[in-house]
């Protein structure tokens, strides 16, 4: 089973960082191929927590070869400083392999980032703040500096210098700020350069070489299928494709060389920042899943806003990614309801709806139509098989997976390496 893309299934934060870390033993690349540092990856190993932002959940396996693909936007300073982070804990990072052709983050597209949302006030997208958006931005625009730009000072600056003059209009007319000197920015990531060197590579070659020789690869998303720019919930998702898809054009590794889509699916729904969420929560209930869940931010410190489980998102996300496989996350949150409502249908203008709506103005106002399942009282988070689990829970599990169109394959019982119950084997 040499190539796997593990995804979010939902709005993010379903636990993608726990899953790829509990393959990483088995796994001989891990490979992040879109979005940047607004992810927030958690893994718990032992009594050590890790919050990784742009580097592969994998870099914690010492086998592992950890890969930021050509699709994943890079701010130079904030990969610098989680190395030297995880170098202070004993991590070795010297394994890491950087595209040549992934993007950078500077410091204009920060700025960026953060007056396009006080304009936008109301309507703002609730991003992370971190450049994101504006990076990808102006990759698509064709004026985005790459990685190899830091190893050719004359094009560095036509390229910052060519980026800074429309965004500088912008700042001084629009939105009543400073201009950007070109040569401040040119000196600040020429700073980077040398510390960087050793890290790049021509990752489309190696990866596809990997794979090739029977190498287990494993693409690790960043976000999730209803944050993703195409397939999510417009205008308020991501800058990139978070979905299946994005794992090629991502890593220039071609589809017919994937063999296996993992979703990751947490036994309810959070989302954070601004957009629809059919099953929000804003009582008693809503508030228990955030205790209990520890629905917060990795990134921003945020809260997440929590929900129950949607199963009309999930079909969607098995349909858009082509999913093989699910791993259901944190089960163990859900100990303790009497009876768990689900989201099997929306109810839109009066009418029954089974699949997520393409207009986001009925999707804004899908009302959900829930059942009711049974709960479980029992502590379940030492469980190691499906049989250990309560028969409540174990109905819980089937009727979700029936509803969302793939097996679930793994169940999540705690945030640990080991609170993990392995169904069918993913290698
Ligand atoms: P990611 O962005 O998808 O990697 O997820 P986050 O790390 O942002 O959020 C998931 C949170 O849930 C983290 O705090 C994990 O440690 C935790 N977690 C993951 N799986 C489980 C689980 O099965 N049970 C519990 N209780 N926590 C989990
Ligand atoms: P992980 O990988 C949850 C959300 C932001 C905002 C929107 C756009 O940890 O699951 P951006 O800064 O990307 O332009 O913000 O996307 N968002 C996430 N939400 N988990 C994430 O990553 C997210 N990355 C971005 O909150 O609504
Ligand atoms: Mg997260």
């Amino acid at each position: 089973m040499p190539a796997l893309v593990l995804l979010g299934a939902q709005w993010g934060d379903e636990g993608k960082g726990k899953a790829t870390d509990l393959l990483g033993g088995s796994v001989d690349y891990v490979v992040r191929y879109q979005g940047g540092n607004n992810a927030g990856h958690t893994v718990v190993v032992g009594d050590q927590k890790y919050a990784l932002h742009l580097l592969p959940s994998g870099i914690l396996s010492p086998d592992c070869v950890p890969v930021i693909g050509n699709g994943v936007v890079v701010d130079p300073a904030v990969l610098l400083s989680e190395l030297s982070g995880l170098n202070e804990r004993g991590i070795d990072t010297s394994k890491l392999m950087l595209s040549g052709n992934a993007h950078l983050i500077t410091s204009y597209h920060t700025t960026m980032d953060k007056v396009t949302e006080r304009f936008l006030g109301s309507r703002k997208i609730g991003t992370t703040g971190r450049g994101i958006g504006p990076a990808y931005a102006d990759k698509i625009n064709r004026v985005g500096i790459r990685v190899q730009d830091l190893y050719d000072e004359s094009i560095l600056t036509q390229k910052v210098e060519a980026a800074l003059d429309f965004k500088n209009q912008l700042l001084a007319k629009l939105y009543n700020r400073r201009a950007i000197e070109a040569g401040r920015i040119v000196e600040e990531l020429l700073t980077y350069a040398d510390r960087l060197k050793p890290f790049v590579a021509d990752t489309t070659l190696v990866l596809n070489k990997a794979v090739d020789e029977g190498k287990v690869v494993l693409f690790e998303g960043g976000q999730g299928t209803l944050l993703d720019i195409d397939h999510g919930t417009y205008p308020f998702v991501t800058s990139s494709n978070a979905t299946a898809g994005g794992a090629c054009t991502g890593s220039g590794v071609g589809p017919t060389k994937i063999d296996r889509v993992i979703g990751i699916l947490k036994a309810y729904t959070t989302r954070v920042g601004s957009g629809p969420f059919p099953t929000e929560l804003f009582d008693d209930d809503g508030e228990a899943l955030r205790r209990i869940g520890g629905e917060r931010g990795v990134t921003t410190g945020r809260d997440r806003r929590c929900g129950w489980f949607d199963a009309v998102i999930a079909r969607y996300a098995t349909r858009v990614n082509g999913l093989t496989d699910f791993f259901l996350t944190k089960l163990d949150v859900l100990t303790g309801w009497e009876r768990i409502p689900v989201c099997v249908a929306y109810e839109i203008d009066g009418e029954r709806v089974e699949e997520l709506p393409y207009s986001q103005s009925d999707f804004h106002h899908a009302k959900p139509i829930y059942e009711y399942l049974p709960g479980w009282s029992e502590d379940i988070t030492k469980a190691k098989t499906f049989a250990d689990l309560p028969k409540n829970a174990q109905g819980y599990v089937k009727a979700l997976e029936e509803m969302s169109g793939a097996p679930i394959s793994a169940i999540g019982v705690g945030p640990g390496r080991t609170e993990t119950i392995e169904i069918n084997s993913f290698i």
